[in-house]
């Protein structure tokens, strides 16, 4: 499979659309989820690094991959010193030996991987036994692209949550956002775990952060039994 970097050329608009509090908030369940280092932790599509700094401070190495070099040229601005390592790879066939991680985490990452499943099997592969991985992303059901948030602050359901794939086409093309600029591909809540029980993870918990109401994210806990 030939990965595209969706992001090059979007690094800039993403990191300043992604610095808001409430992806922060996503970061910080993924690295609560993954517990405190000490170990070597990969983060797998570490975009712009946001997320370094955080894993670096629960005492964490940390080695992040993405598959955008612009993604990963701020990173290395951002997040290069709190960094072991920062590495061009595909999520779906890592540069790494096996169980060559104490913990792998990943954020806001399913609806842009082309196989979820492979993805997965990849942390699987690279992580040590009894080992977790931390997965947080955008809630499949309430921050699919089906639902359209309406100004007086409710939320409406569109048809299409069942359909899984590839979406480019932004609801209002007056104001793109990351739909039409670097795609989703959805994946319905089923599909998400299933990928994940499909790698021969163990998951062991999942959550909902957050205080928005429905739910903007959605996350698990998996081990490597
Ligand atoms: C929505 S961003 C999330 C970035 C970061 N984790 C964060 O918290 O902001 C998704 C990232 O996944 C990366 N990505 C997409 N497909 C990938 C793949 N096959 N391998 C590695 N990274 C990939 C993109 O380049 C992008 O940086």
């Amino acid at each position: 499979m030939t990965t595209t970097a969706r992001y090059d050329g979007q690094a800039e608009w993403y990191d300043a659309f992604a610095s808001a509090d409430v992806f922060t908030t996503a970061r910080q369940a993924a690295v609560s989820l993954l517990g405190d280092g000490p170990g070597r932790c990969l983060d797998l599509g570490c975009g712009t690094g946001r997320a370094v700094p955080l894993l670096a401070a629960a005492g964490w190495s940390v080695v992040g991959t993405d598959v955008s070099a612009d993604q990963l040229a701020l990173a290395q601005e951002h997040a290069g010193e709190f960094a072991e390592q920062l590495l061009l790879a595909d999520a779906h066939a890592l540069p790494f030996d096996g169980e060559s991680f104490d913990g792998v985490v990943s954020i806001l990452t399913h609806t842009d991987l082309d196989d979820l499943t492979g993805a997965f099997r990849e942390v699987q592969r690279v992580l040590k036994p009894g080992r977790t991985f931390a997965y947080v992303g955008v809630h499949p059901c309430f921050g699919a692209p089906c639902i359209q948030a309406l100004e007086d602050g409710t939320w409406l359901v569109h048809p299409g949550y069942r359909e899984p794939g590839w979406q480019w086409i932004s609801r209002d093309p007056a104001n793109p956002g990351i739909r039409s600029r670097v795609g989703i591909n959805h994946a319905p809540l089923s599909t998400l775990l299933n990928a994940a029980l499909e790698s021969g993870l163990t998951v062991t918990e999942v959550v909902e952060p957050g205080d928005r109401d429905p739910p903007l994210f959605f996350g698990f806990h998996a081990e490597k039994r």
